[in-house]
């Protein structure tokens, strides 16, 4: 058993604790506030016991320095701040003295959210990669160490695996309460498991397709996952999102070769096209090079759909077209009515997808809903991830000379 919040000595201490705040933002205004307040639970015990209380989070990717505009976290804090009732300090630099100064002058029950940690990737990947350097030097901001961010325990990044070797350490409850439902649903699934993944990049999730397979009857895909296997096979995508790294296709192929009868792949789409705007529906084999295809159409959903109705667990990351557009929310809403009604065991997980849930008006449809997307699909995968790895046993806690 990982060490937990409840049995820590905690009271009046500087407490780190990585959240993971990484929530859809537009315009300065947060889109969906669900794994913000997912993250109260730790935060007002932290608060009941008097502590000072440093948060950390990533948001988004952060490739060059124009990526750092469109990820701050002070809409973040705004939205903490109403929520605690409180105001909610904040720190944009950092490693810096100041930011340090500030921390270690915290009164108890003042919170201090650190700007967005993956701002540290630029120029030298210290979070993203995880940088020892820097992991003592933000462990040295607190006293005790809590791992709150289940939907970033996948990443072996600083703020999630470094830290925790410097300071005692434990799970948050959000993080418990997650791995416990995952544990008890998908750790040993009831068959016919099916596994529903949409997304943008075949690239990032080509490792966890290769060990899920084996783990999953059925394998149902969409977005720019299901456009590069098409395409892998030669069929026309348009210019919909797809990848063109060669060996990216060439394992693609193989892996459909390999896993045939697990695979279901969209029939048609509806695409939208350079010359016309009008959504259109398509067989998947008349894509024109001109086409983008932006939602699944209508015999997808119908199989897709009778494929759900026939499994017994069933776990959702991702979704089946922009569902923003209102023109492309169908195949998403039709699923989504579709898990409703099934009897099978249904299991949704990932930001992106709770966002599409609560916006089509199927928030608490469901009992089992994780934060985590690419977290629950390597859980699934490995049955154990990085984040969880790094924290103590109970009663085994250890800590280096800082
Ligand atoms: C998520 O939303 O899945 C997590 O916050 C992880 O984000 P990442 O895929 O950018 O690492």
């Amino acid at each position: 058993m990982k060490q937990s919040l409840k049995n820590m000595y905690i009271k009046n201490k500087r407490v780190l604790v990585r959240c993971d705040l990484n929530v859809p933002i537009k315009a300065g205004n947060v889109l969906d506030e669900t794994k913000i307040i997912k993250s109260l639970k730790t935060i007002n015990y932290l608060l009941e016991n008097n502590c000072k209380i440093i948060i950390m989070s990533h948001l988004g990717r952060i490739k060059n320095e124009d990526d750092k505009k469109e990820n701050t976290l002070l809409p973040v804090k705004n939205v903490l701040s109403r929520l605690l009732n409180t105001e909610v300090k904040f720190a944009d630099d950092i490693l810096s003295e100041e930011t340090k100064n500030i921390a270690l002058n915290l009164q108890p029950k003042e919170i201090l959210l650190l700007e967005n940690t993956r701002f540290l990737d630029i120029p030298n990947n210290l979070e993203s990669t995880l940088n020892d350097d820097t992991a003592k030097k933000l462990a040295s901001l607190g006293e005790v160490f809590v791992l709150d961010a289940f939907a970033s325990a996948h990443r072996a990044h600083t703020t999630v695996v470094g830290i925790p070797k410097y300071l005692p350490n434990c799970l948050g409850f959000l993080f418990e309460e997650e791995l416990n439902m995952l544990n008890d649903n998908l750790l040993d699934p009831k068959p016919p498991f099916t596994v529903i993944m949409g997304g943008a990049k075949v690239d990032d999730k080509l490792e966890i397709i290769k060990s899920l397979l084996p783990k999953c009857d059925h394998l149902l895909v969409s977005g720019g996952i299901a456009n590069s296997f098409l395409a892998s096979l030669g069929l026309n995508v348009g210019t919909s999102l797809k990848t063109t790294n060669e060996t990216i296709i060439e394992e693609l192929k193989n892996l459909m070769l390999k896993y045939k009868e697990k695979f279901a792949f969209p029939l048609d789409a509806i695409v939208e096209s350079t010359y016309n705007k009008t959504p259109t529906l398509k067989n998947i084999n008349q894509i024109k090079a001109e086409d983008i295809i932006k939602d699944i159409g209508s015999k997808t959903t119908a199989k897709y759909s009778s494929i759900i109705n026939e499994s017994e667990t069933i776990f959702l990351n991702g979704t089946m077209g922009v569902y923003e557009e209102n023109a492309f929310k169908n195949g998403t809403m039709e699923i989504f009515n579709t898990l409703k009604n099934t009897s099978g065991n249904v299991i949704i997980g990932g930001g992106d997808t709770i966002s599409a849930m609560n916006n089509l008006g199927f928030k608490d449809t469901f009992k089992n809903v994780s934060s985590g997307g690419g977290a629950t699909l390597e859980y699934i995968a490995k049955n154990t991830l990085p984040g969880i790895e790094a924290i103590s046993e109970e009663d085994n806690i250890e800590t280096l000379d800082l």
